[in-house]
């Protein structure tokens, strides 16, 4: 109850009063202060309830996702829980396809020794039904329910699949390591990979995939404030 009504306000206070909000938030001369886009979809996004990660993480996504607007290819995110992440995707991608992926009934089994404290069945309230009321505004969404990658077996045998952009936000070591193997070799030139979590100490296992898959590749493993990290495909 208390939530809800911080939610609203908080809401209100991005829609009516950003610049107020900006000066809260001391992010008071970026640029994000005049994208009116990108400031209704968090304040809907924060009333939902759906605000899971930090604005400064929404605005990576958010940014990173237009900016490879002009290259072929589809957008994929694995991880999508209430739908949160995938709304701003949505929104970001034109006209390409975006592929979500998900299990749709919470976290697949979990190793203690590389997932930290996260439990198997956790974020278990995201049913697929309400993903798709949720972003049953666009076009092109695809929902792929199931544990990754065994979900995408389908896709695997289309050659011509090319992706521009892939959000992975699973928070675990194995379903990180999967989404990079899987994605990796589709990747168009030019496009980007993100992970939520990188760097936060109690979600080891993301920032052990991305080091261990890339110990061998050209591309860097570019760390961003506040967890995230990309690479962009050479
Ligand atoms: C932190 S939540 C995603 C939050 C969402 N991106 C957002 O910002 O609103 C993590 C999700 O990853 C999913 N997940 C983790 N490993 C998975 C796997 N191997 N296959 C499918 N879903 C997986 C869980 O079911 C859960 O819904």
């Amino acid at each position: 109850m208390l939530q809800r009504f911080r939610n609203d306000f908080v809401a209100w206070l991005i829609e009516r009063h950003p610049s107020l909000w900006l000066r809260l938030k001391k992010l008071t001369g970026h640029r994000l202060g005049e994208d009116r886009e990108f400031l209704t979809l968090h304040a809907r996004s924060v009333r939902e309830g759906k605000a899971l990660q930090r604005v400064q993480e929404r605005y990576n996504l958010w940014a990173l996702a237009c900016a490879v607007r002009s290259l072929p290819g589809d957008y994929a995110e694995v991880g999508v829980y209430r739908g949160g992440s995938a709304r701003f995707l949505c929104a970001a991608k034109g006209d390409a396809a975006l592929h979500l992926f998900d299990t749709f009934q919470g976290m697949p089994a979990v190793n203690p020794s590389t997932d930290g404290h996260f439990q198997e069945g956790e974020f278990a309230d995201g049913t697929m039904e309400t993903v798709r009321t949720y972003l049953a505004d666009w076009p092109k969404v695809h929902l792929h329910p199931g544990v990754f990658p065994q979900s995408a077996a389908g896709l695997s045998s289309d050659g011509n699949l090319r992706f521009k952009f892939v959000h992975l936000d699973v928070d675990l070591y194995l379903s990180t390591l999967h989404g990079l193997e899987w994605f990796y070799p589709r990747m168009e030139r030019g496009g980007v990979i993100i992970t939520h979590d990188y760097g936060l100490l109690e979600v080891p296992g993301v920032k052990q995939a991305f080091d261990e898959f890339f110990r061998d590749k050209p591309e860097i493993v570019i760390p961003l404030w506040y967890s995230q990290a990309m690479i962009v495909k050479l």
